[in-house]
């Protein structure tokens, strides 16, 4: 949790807190070992959009923050498992 909410508050544009306390991070080289298809980077998405909801962000941030995260899911998940 400590390290996604570093990494998220500089990957929507704030302070880069994740490489001040762990160094650098590229997503899908941090993701490599785990064999993630199709299927559980949408589940993690919408598991990111119900998050969303319960949230008092406004309308056009929720928007925003779940298209930030969705081109880097898609590019975490490897090319091999995205053809099946
Ligand atoms: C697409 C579906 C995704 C799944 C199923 C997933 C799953 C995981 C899991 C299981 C870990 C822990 C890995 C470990 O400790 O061995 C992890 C780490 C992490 N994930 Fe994801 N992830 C997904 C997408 C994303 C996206 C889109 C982002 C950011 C835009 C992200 C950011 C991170 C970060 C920052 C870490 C910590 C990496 C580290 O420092 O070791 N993940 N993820």
């Amino acid at each position: 949790m400590d390290k996604l909410g570093l990494f998220l508050c500089g990957w929507t544009g704030g302070p880069r807190r994740y490489g001040e306390k762990y160094g650098p991070i590229a997503i899908p080289p941090a993701h490599a070992h785990l064999p993630i298809i199709e299927v559980e980077k949408d589940a993690r998405l919408a598991c990111m959009q119900v998050a969303l909801q319960e949230q008092d962000y406004p309308p056009a941030f929720k928007i925003y923050f779940l298209k930030q995260l969705t081109v880097p899911a898609s590019h975490i998940v490897p090319v091999r498992q995205n053809r099946r």
